[in-house]
């Protein structure tokens, strides 16, 4: 029998592009080159290290790998790369305020390659941390992967979010609800909107072909935010920890392609030294 939905998708629905194998193709590269940019900032990390080195170092990977930083410029926003250190949330600015021994830091990358857009980040630790600053990366990066594993053509958008929401909150911690993932490929910030909280029959099926970021802000305490008087900055109004990761993906005809997976095979720190 027809389904009339089907036929008729909604409005929002039928927004969302759909993407070919030569897509898939041209994001890969870009999301490869993010991933690798992100690899080698594992062996800059230190005590020490004003996080604006951290930035002049995406900005040069970039040149001279031909691809720029999406984030420099975009809606005024001023740096080559996001470095949020413990209680920012998310857009914190690369500064010359040196790096501490137990700082964990989140970096925000997002390379535009033959105008696809490879957008990741992952969490990093500053000599050694507190545990419980290890247990909510530990659980940031086990919330993205638990909504990355829900990423199906059938499923509702709505299962990524359920399933973050429903283990940060079993662990006690909270889901960022004022920052979502978004879709991408030729533009930086597409429909729809990926929530990393709500119910599975919350958003529209998806579908082969999609491309989008999933990227979940997890706190150790509440989940409120508040930005700061420079317009960008997001931190936990409570002053406790967050951690972030996010992978570009696309989903294919049984799941999904993690575009911006590490080609080293860092997952989460400590990572390998080198
Ligand atoms: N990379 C961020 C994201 O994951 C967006 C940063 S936009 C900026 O969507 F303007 F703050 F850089
Ligand atoms: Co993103
Ligand atoms: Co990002």
């Amino acid at each position: 029998m027809m389904n009339y939905l089907k036929e008729f998708p909604l409005r929002s629905t039928s927004a969302i592009k759909l993407y070919s194998k030569d897509d898939f193709d041209g994001m890969r590269y870009a999301c490869q080159l993010t991933a690798r940019c992100l690899d080698q900032i594992a062996s800059m990390i230190k005590p020490g290290l004003p996080t604006s080195e951290i930035d002049e170092f995406v900005y040069q990977f970039g040149k001279d790998n031909g691809a720029v930083p999406a984030t420099l410029n975009y809606r005024g926003y001023p740096y080559s790369s996001c470095i949020s250190i413990n209680h920012v949330v998310c857009h914190g600015f690369p500064s010359s305020k040196p790096l501490r021994n137990g700082d964990i830091l989140n970096v925000d990358i997002t390379f535009i390659l033959d105008g696809w857009h490879g957008d990741s980040s992952r969490m990093y630790i500053v000599g050694n941390c507190k545990r419980a600053a290890q247990r909510l990366i530990d659980l940031t990066y086990d919330c993205l992967m638990a909504g990355i594993a829900q990423v199906k053509p059938g499923i509702r958008m709505g299962a990524i979010g359920a399933v973050i929401q429903e283990l940060a909150e079993k662990e006690r911690c909270s889901v960022v609800r004022d920052f979502c993932g978004h879709g991408l490929g030729k533009l930086f910030h597409d429909s729809p909107n990926v929530l990393h909280y709500g119910t599975s029959q919350d958003g529209i099926e998806m579908r082969s072909g999609m491309i989008f970021t999933i990227e979940p802000m997890i706190n150790l305490g509440r989940h409120h935010v508040k930005i700061l008087k420079d317009g960008w900055t997001s931190v936990t109004r409570d002053h406790s920890l967050s951690a972030q990761f996010e992978h570009s993906i696309g989903v294919t005809d049984d799941g999904c392609e993690i575009f911006t997976q590490s080609p080293s095979g860092h997952l989460k720190p400590p990572y390998p030294n080198f």
